[in-house]
């Protein structure tokens, strides 16, 4: 999608993929990132599963293209982040807490350092099939060696509906993740799109130690 079409979203409020609460799957599964120190959270919206990762202790870094997004989860949680810049982004910190206002595809390694683990709720399938091929190698750069990831996705009859949210097949995640172990927690009705029927899947991702991500 281009910038501006999400930007229109959260300019006109059209933002349904914001949850307001801990995602079900994240809160079930949390126990996937013990002991992972840095979480990457791609394209984290103002979503409240920040907050979540953060309290459990994790050093948590989201990016988020529209800044008002990233302004809106500090006011919704009363809090005053600093605010630098950092390269391309706008960096807010608070505590164990960082969002960058900016393109994911402009994280890298050598800005946000590297990632032991990663949450990905509605990021891969917001993005339409040409931009995944380009968005799972480059969030691969940002892992370590033995890195650990949650992922949530949708799966419905993309003939159906268009995107976003696009729907991703099981098979779909296990090859653009391939030489991870790829292990499926979850796989509920979802109930997203009226009498379309979809099917919410949850998966761990792990790259082996001393693998290359
Ligand atoms: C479907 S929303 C999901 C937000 C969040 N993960 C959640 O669960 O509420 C996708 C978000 O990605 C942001 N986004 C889209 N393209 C982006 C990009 N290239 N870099 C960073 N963020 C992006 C959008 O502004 C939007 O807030």
């Amino acid at each position: 999608m281009e910038p501006g079409f999400w930007r229109a979203r959260w300019s006109e409020g059209r933002i349904g993929f914001h949850e307001g609460r801990p995602n079900a799957h994240l809160q079930r599964h949390l126990d996937v990132l013990a002991g992972v120190r840095r979480v990457f959270v791609p394209l984290c919206g103002k979503a409240e599963d920040l907050a979540f990762l953060a309290a459990a202790g994790h050093e948590v870094v989201g990016v988020e293209l529209v800044e008002d997004a990233v302004r809106a989860f500090f006011a919704e949680h009363g809090l005053e982040p600093s605010v630098s810049r950092d390269g391309p982004f706008a960096r807010y910190a608070h505590g164990n807490l960082a969002l960058l206002a900016g393109d994911v595809f402009e994280a890298t390694p050598e800005r946000l350092g590297t990632f032991d683990g990663w949450y990905d709720r509605a990021a891969l399938i917001a993005l339409p099939p040409p931009l995944r091929t380009f968005y799972v190698p480059h969030l691969r750069t940002l892992l370590s060696p033995g890195a650990t990831g949650l992922l949530v996705t949708v799966e419905y009859d993309q003939a159906q509906r268009e995107g976003p949210p696009f729907s991703v097949e099981e098979d779909e995640v296990r090859s653009r993740f391939s030489g991870m172990d790829v292990q499926l927690l979850d796989d509920v009705p979802a109930d997203r799109f009226g009498d379309l029927p979809s099917r919410e899947k949850c998966f761990a991702l792990r790259v082996g130690q001393g693998a290359t991500p």
